[in-house]
């Protein structure tokens, strides 16, 4: 993975997402999303090998990155690459080992959205109120997978959210979360 900040060698695999090279989606996200806060939790949302984890834990090695997936071959990934890369503030797991007492100063995520939208919202609602009353998160979307029907579905759920920017296709949401949440 070649950041303009950091350049690491990750293992991927078959079966994980984007196995062959870094997603296009993800590299828009690492190159665009504000610089994560410089403590705190903060939240990689379906980690696959692990690749927003090592760069958000990279640029703030002072916060604790939960890196979660439901896919047991990724977890491994992340945690190898965190190894391998020297990173001790990752923690991979699976969602529901993830202690409800954590709250997150951001959320960094190029989200599922192949598991359809009923699910995707499911995950999103999960997630999103766990976010600090000052936090945000930072979604990666392709225009053409529903970028601005989610958009338009979360401020409806009382998550104000705005396109940051748009680059070849894709979209950077940044969600915020507002005192209805819970
Ligand atoms: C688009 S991929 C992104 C992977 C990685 N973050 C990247 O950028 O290469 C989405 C990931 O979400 C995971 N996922 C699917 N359903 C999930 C769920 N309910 N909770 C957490 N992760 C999920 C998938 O296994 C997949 O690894």
């Amino acid at each position: 993975m070649a950041l303009a900040d950091l350049s690491v060698e990750l293992d991927t695999d078959s079966g994980v997402f984007a196995a062959d090279r870094l997603d296009r989606g993800t590299r828009i996200l690492l190159d665009h999303a504000p610089t994560p806060p410089q403590s705190g939790d903060i939240l990689d949302l379906g980690c696959g090998y692990g690749p927003i984890s090592v760069a958000v834990a990279s640029r703030s090695h002072h916060a604790q990155v939960w890196a979660v997936d439901v896919n047991n071959r990724a977890l491994g990934l992340t945690r190898d690459n965190a190894a391998r890369v020297g990173l001790t503030n990752i923690t991979a797991t699976r969602p529901e080992e993830v202690p409800d007492e954590v709250r997150f100063a951001a959320i960094y995520s190029n989200p599922p959205i192949h598991i359809g939208k009923a699910a995707l919202h499911d995950v999103l609602l999960r997630w999103l109120p766990r976010l600090d009353a000052d936090g945000a998160a930072y979604l990666v979307v392709q225009k053409n997978l529903g970028s601005d029907s989610l958009t338009k579905w979360l401020t409806e759920q009382g998550y104000p959210t705005e396109r940051l920017t748009s680059q070849v296709g894709y979209r950077i949401l940044q969600v915020r979360r507002t005192s209805t949440g819970v």
